[in-house]
Order: C-alpha cells, then sequence, then structure tokens
C-alpha cells in the first residue's frame, strides 16, 4: 500500500473518534442538565466512562438547599467539596450566592420531600442501643432526649472511640425531626417506613462487642452473642425486611469483630464498615456497602497552627506494635530497614493513657505518617495523621478508602505497594526527594478535607456524618435501579388478564 492511501483512512478514522467522542459528550451533557432527579445515577455510570461529575449532580442541589439553613455563626469552610465542584467545572457552586442565604436561622424542622435520603428507624429496645451506654429511660422510653445536648449520654472515650459511628448516625437521625438543632438536611427520619429509601438498623454492635463479647459470670452466652441473635429474629420478622430481602438495610458494624454471629445471615443489607479484611466477599464489598472513617483519637490540629514543612523536625512518624500477624509482616521488615535513621521516629505500644497526647505531639511535628496494614487493612492511624495534617504514606495494599467517589487521595496522601517499600532505601529516597513545594501543596489540601473526618453532634455539612449519609444515598440508587430491573417480570400473566 502506498503512503498516499494510508493517510486518508488514518484521517477518516480521527474523525470517526472525534465525531463520536463529540455525540457522546454533547448527550451527556443534555442528560445531566435536563431532568437528573428522576433518573439513577447508574444509568449514567453505564453512559458514562467516567461518572465522576454524574455523581456529583444531586450532591450539589442538596447542599445549596441545606445552605438555607445554616445560621451565620456556623462557619461555611466547605473547602474540600467547593474546590472538587469547581474542578468538575460546575456553574453552580458560586460561594458568594451560597453566602446571601446564610442569614436567618434555621426555624423549620428538614422537609422530607427535599431530604437526599429518607429513613426509617427501628424502635429496637434500648438494650440495643444506649442501653448499653448504661443509659435508662423514663417508662416506654426508646430514646434520650437530643434537644439538649448535655443530656445525651457519653460514648465511652479511650480505644472505644474509633468505632463510635453508630452512635453519631442514631443521634443524627434523632435530631432530624428536631426545629431546633442545626443540622445538613441530607438525611430525614420518616416514621412510615413504606415512605424510607432506607431502613436503619439503630444496634451499637461495635459497642456490644467492646463490652460485651466476653462471658460474665455465670453467663453462657455472651451479651453480645445474644444480642445479635435477637436482632436477626427482630429483622426477619419485620415487614420491612421481607419487603426488598434486607437489601435497603442499613446496619453499622465498624469494629471488624463487629457482628460476628449475625453477619453472614444479614449480608443482605448494606454495611457500615472500616475495611473488608474480616469479610468474605459474598458478605460484604464495595459494591453495597460503605467505607466509613474512623473516629481519630488525636486532637484536630487547627489549621492556623498546623506546622510547616520547615516546622517539622520528623521526617517520617509511626506508632503501633511492631509484631503482627497476617498482612502486618512488612511492620517487621520496614522496621530493620528504617530503625537507625535519624529522621525517623518508631514509636511501640498502644495509645491508652498518655500515648494519645504523645502521638498528637508526635505526629504533628512530622512530615509524613507512617500508615502500614496491620491485624486488618485500615487502622485509624490515617485518620489520627489527616487530624494532625501530617502526610499520610499508605503502605497496605488491600486498603479500601472512604469516601472514594468523592475525595481523591492521591493529592494528600502517597502510596506505596508493600512489595516497594521492602527494598532497602526505596522508602526514604521517595520521601526525601518529596520536595518542600509538593509537600506543602499535600498539607494545604489536607486542611482542607480535614472536616469530612469529623464526628460530631450535630452532624455539619460535609462533615463524617453527612459524607456516610451521602454516599448511602449513591447506593440507594443503584439498589432501586437492581431491585427494579428484578421486577420486570414479577407480575404474574393471570394478573394481568384480570386488568
Ligand atoms: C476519571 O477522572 C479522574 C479524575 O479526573 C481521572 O484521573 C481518571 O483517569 C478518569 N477515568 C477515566 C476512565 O476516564
Ligand atoms: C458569583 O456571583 C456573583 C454575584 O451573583 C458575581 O459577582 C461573581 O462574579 C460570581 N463568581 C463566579 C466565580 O462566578
Ligand atoms: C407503656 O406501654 C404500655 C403498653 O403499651 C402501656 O400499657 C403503659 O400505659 C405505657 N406506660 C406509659 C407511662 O405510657
Ligand atoms: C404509609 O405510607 C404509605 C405510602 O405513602 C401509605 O399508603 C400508608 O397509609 C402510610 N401509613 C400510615 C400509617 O400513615
Amino acid at each position: 500500500m502506498s503512503e498516499k492511501s494510508r493517510l486518508p483512512s488514518k484521517f477518516l478514522f480521527y474523525l470517526i473518534t472525534i465525531s463520536l467522542f463529540l455525540l457522546i459528550s454533547s448527550s451527556v451533557f443534555l442528560l445531566q442538565y435536563s431532568n437528573t432527579s428522576f433518573t439513577p445515577s447508574s444509568v449514567f455510570k453505564l453512559i458514562l466512562l467516567n461518572g465522576t461529575s454524574v455523581y456529583f449532580e444531586p450532591l450539589l442541589k442538596s447542599r445549596q438547599k441545606n445552605l438555607l439553613f445554616l445560621p451565620s455563626e456556623v462557619p461555611l469552610v466547605d473547602a474540600g467539596i467547593s474546590t472538587t465542584i469547581s474542578e468538575l467545572g460546575c456553574e453552580n457552586s458560586n460561594s458568594s450566592k451560597k453566602l446571601e442565604s446564610l442569614g436567618k436561622k434555621k426555624t423549620i424542622a428538614c422537609d422530607s420531600t427535599q431530604a437526599l435520603l429518607r429513613v426509617f428507624m427501628y424502635e429496637l429496645p434500648s438494650e440495643f442501643h444506649f442501653g448499653l451506654l448504661d443509659w435508662k429511660g423514663k417508662e416506654n422510653q426508646t430514646w434520650p432526649n437530643v434537644k439538649n445536648p448535655s443530656h445525651i449520654p457519653a460514648y465511652p472515650g479511650g480505644l472505644n472511640l474509633q468505632h463510635s459511628i453508630e452512635y453519631w448516625l442514631t443521634l443524627d437521625l434523632l435530631s432530624s425531626s428536631l426545629p431546633t438543632v442545626v443540622r445538613p438536611c441530607t438525611v430525614v427520619r420518616v416514621h412510615n417506613s413504606s415512605q424510607a429509601d432506607v431502613i436503619f438498623v439503630p444496634f451499637f454492635a461495635s459497642l456490644s462487642y467492646n463490652r460485651h463479647s466476653k462471658l460474665r459470670g455465670k453467663e453462657k452466652v455472651s451479651v453480645d452473642k445474644k444480642l445479635q441473635e435477637e436482632l436477626v429474629q427482630y429483622l426477619m420478622g419485620r415487614d420491612e425486611w421481607k419487603r426488598k430481602g434486607g437489601k435497603d438495610h442499613l446496619i453499622v458494624a465498624h469494629h471488624p469483630n463487629s457482628m460476628l454471629d449475625a453477619r453472614k445471615k444479614l449480608g443482605s443489607a448494606m454495611f457500615v464498615l472500616a475495611d473488608f479484611g474480616r469479610y468474605p466477599a459474598e458478605i460484604a464489598n464495595i459494591e453495597k456497602d460503605i467505607i466509613a472513617p474512623y473516629r481519630h483519637l488525636v486532637m484536630t490540629v487547627h489549621s492556623s497552627k498546623s506546622a510547616s514543612f520547615n516546622e517539622r523536625p520528623i521526617l517520617l512518624y509511626f506508632r503501633g506494635a511492631i509484631y503482627r500477624k497476617d498482612g502486618g509482616k512488612v511492620r517487621q521488615e520496614l522496621y530493620y530497614l528504617l530503625k537507625d535513621e535519624k529522621d525517623v521516629y518508631f514509636t511501640f505500644g498502644s495509645v491508652r493513657g498518655n500515648g494519645i497526647n504523645k502521638a498528637s505531639q508526635g505526629m504533628a511535628s512530622s512530615k509524613f505518617c507512617l500508615n502500614l496494614a496491620g491485624d486488618t487493612p485500615s487502622s485509624n492511624r490515617l485518620f489520627d495523621a489527616i487530624a494532625s495534617h501530617c502526610v499520610p504514606v499508605i503502605i497496605s495494599d488491600e486498603i479500601e478508602l472512604p469516601f472514594e467517589d468523592f475525595l481523591d487521595y492521591s493529592q494528600f496522601c502517597i502510596f506505596v505497594h508493600s512489595a516497594d517499600a521492602i527494598k532497602k532505601g526505596y522508602l526514604l529516597n521517595l520521601l526525601r526527594g518529596i520536595k518542600q513545594e509538593t509537600w506543602t501543596k499535600m498539607w494545604e489540601k489536607l486542611k482542607e478535607v480535614v472536616h469530612h473526618f469529623e464526628y460530631q453532634y450535630p452532624s455539619q455539612p460535609g462533615d463524617a456524618v453527612d459524607m456516610i449519609w451521602q454516599a448511602v444515598a449513591h447506593k440507594k440508587t443503584s439498589i432501586q435501579f437492581k431491585f427494579h430491573r428484578k421486577k420486570r417480570y414479577d407480575r404474574s400473566t393471570s394478573d394481568i388478564r384480570a386488568k
């Protein structure tokens, strides 16, 4: 073949590619700006190779609605979200418009028809939730009064706290109908389960495991096991469970050992987990479940007091046990590689007692914080590092990260494959080669995103509680999609003839 005949065919190929691209992108554009609220996002996922921008469309709408209810004293430092949205080229995010709507104090409860997510919560007896915190209500009182934060039973501190996600989510639902509590309207509790998108199971599974999994006195079965058995029985008897086989149920089991007995029977539900390390893939997976951050144990460093590159003398910080089974072998090897380096700080032991303060200081004085796989792929160390604005170095090949559809962790974390990390000199060469300018960019990003990892009551826009609900809302559409598809041929022929 001659050169001449080859050229036009090449040209034709490019022309077709370009016009196909234009066709697809314009139809996607049209779809996005037409009535998106009636189209499940999973549909977009099928059309778009990269569905990122579509996912944020409902999020943005709800956020602007929410802002109407914010009082002026709530700081609107929602930098993480607004930068991401502007990066995506959404014209809707105009911060000056946002600020205009901040004048009024919220005096009405969230409107359930406007919320991103309507949640029905079972009235489980208090022994499943606040009773585990030694709270006792009056006769027939299932829930504490959350109007006054000082009356809310406190969650136990120390290591328990890292898995307290169940507590924050339940409190947020309880407060969602109180007009005086200022919080985002992402989620609203409804009292009629037929009107709910999601059914919430208010069992404090992590606390039950932490406090009651050991046999006491003459017990034959631990309280934790007994509660799980009762919970399974309760759910199997409910119409709400039978309706969709539990697929629209939300169960929080953040401690890797919580729900150990019940998880198999309840595997159709959506779980809120720390990671998938101790779950078989058919029971828990990233398709249906949600990864939530640990509640960090160290204090969040205030943005204005955060030490900069030159004010952090330690290059690399690690705290924790050195010897671990399972995926943690890399720890040992790294320890021997790094232990003699002057600017590397390896500490042993747990964070009990004064440990948390020391870790706080250590991380806040370090440029990089090591996050190594241990018994499980995840640990609260990552979230302690983020709260300390210490750039996390993640060496955990199986780790799943919270809100990753929304957050680009590569902007504020360094990922290293385990196989590379244990090569002599590899890690330190890599970290020492990172320039002050590059590090500072990551540090700035950390300060922007840190609020996505904060659990608090009342919840604030974009904090961990709000982010979890938004993640649930994303899953909701894909659950509906699958449910509707499955129903296509459900109607029996006699049913149709009768009409
Ligand atoms: C999706 O977008 C992200 C961030 O903009 C980009 O890194 C990634 O390569 C994209 N993926 C595809 C399949 O286009
Ligand atoms: C935002 O809106 C204000 C007024 O509505 C306008 O003056 C400003 O230029 C807008 N900013 C952007 C980034 O579009
Ligand atoms: C508690 O509930 C029971 C059963 O529904 C009822 O008989 C009793 O009067 C209730 N007690 C109070 C104080 O409302
Ligand atoms: C619950 O909602 C469904 C559907 O909207 C409605 O048919 C039903 O009457 C409601 N039940 C109660 C007790 O209000």
